[in-house]
């Protein structure tokens, strides 16, 4: 007897900027942990980044940092299928069929481009003043990723569940029409927790992020890493007074590199007193070093070796083509267009 079919995992990357250690912490660590009991589908979200990146070179340098990221990280790419969206074309055709199954108005509910609304409408200019039909499209294009895989679980930060619930209703809207003929799983998210880094502060104790500016790049050379761990922010308590490691952005931090007999001996250090902030971001970034430094080698490998970064992802692209190119003939053929 066959064995059932493993349940797969599906999550993807926009190449907007190169990764910064709340990306890993928030998103490529656990995916890479899911993809132990999931038949996993990790890609570079490069048609996506096109909302924003104008840049060509830019473009291809964050969509390379991001692929070397996942393979430096640890992603095995003989047990997980690497690419790029732009790889699998069905992607684009299946975009279409979805659109025509989405409501107007759900799109128009969607939180970035209602954000994007409420400042125009702020600002005293036309609602959809720099709205392009790629930001208004955006969930769409994240549906067919999502459908085409035919993905079960979805891995992402909070601010995506809003998309991958989208996903959902427009798979439903398809079975509603078609499932009799063929009808698309339904996907479902999963969201790290707190305590695996899902709000991770940044350099201003807000969560890290690239919108925020507050970031420390994964793989940044190790002095420079010390710098900006130094500059994260901290308030005006004396040294030889108690700190509190849950309010701490520093610890925050640290726990999320250290394993559990450090961590606990750091929370005794720290709400002992006699421990200033100045040791304190020492130790963060001693623990930063001995992570980061063995995958930052090999992620500069990866970026000086053009051809085999690029010979990954054509195996990887190779695979999910095959994977989207099925579903997508199922879906012609349920609509009639066969
Ligand atoms: N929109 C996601 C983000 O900005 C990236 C993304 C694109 C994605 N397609 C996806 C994530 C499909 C999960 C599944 O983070």
């Amino acid at each position: 007897m066959t064995p059932p079919a493993r349940r797969t995992s599906l999550t993807g990357i926009k190449p907007t900027g190169v990764p910064h250690l709340g990306n890993y912490v928030g998103a490529i660590r656990p995916a890479i942990e899911l993809a132990r009991e999931y038949d996993a589908f990790y890609f570079i979200a490069d048609y996506h980044a096109l909302t924003t990146v104008r840049d060509p070179d830019e473009l291809d340098h964050f969509t390379r940092s991001v692929a070397a990221t996942w393979l430096a990280c640890g992603l095995d790419p003989a047990a997980v299928t690497l690419y790029r969206q732009s790889d699998v074309p069905e992607t684009f055709e299946l975009q279409w069929v979805l659109s025509c199954m989405t409501a107007k108005g759900l799109m128009n509910r969607a939180h970035a481009y209602k954000a994007a609304r409420d400042r125009n409408r702020e600002a005293g200019v036309d609602e959809d003043d720099g709205v392009s039909m790629g930001l208004y499209n955006y969930p769409v294009l994240m549906a067919a990723d999502i459908i085409v895989m035919a993905a079960d679980v979805v891995p992402v930060g909070r601010d995506q569940v809003q998309h991958v619930e989208y996903a959902r209703d427009i798979a439903e809207r398809f079975n509603l029409a078609y499932g009799e003929r063929f009808a698309l799983p339904l996907p479902e998210h999963v969201t790290p927790s707190e305590e695996d880094g899902d709000t991770l502060p940044g350099l201003d104790g807000r969560k890290m992020s690239k919108s925020y500016g507050n970031t420390i790049p994964l793989f940044e050379d190790a002095t420079r890493t010390r710098k900006l761990v130094r500059r994260m922010k901290t308030d005006s308590t004396p040294v030889e007074d108690p700190k509190d490691p849950d309010t701490s952005a520093l610890f925050a931090l640290y726990r999320q590199f250290a394993g559990a007999a450090d961590q606990q001996a750091l929370r005794e250090r720290m709400l002992a007193g006699g421990m200033g902030w100045g040791q304190l971001k020492d130790l963060v970034a001693d623990v930063l070093e001995e992570t980061l430094a063995s995958p930052r080698e090999r992620y500069r490998e990866l970026m000086d070796d053009r051809a085999q970064l690029d010979g990954i992802l054509a195996a990887g692209a190779e695979r999910a083509r095959a994977r989207a190119a099925g579903l997508v003939s199922s879906v012609r053929a349920a609509i009639g267009i066969g």
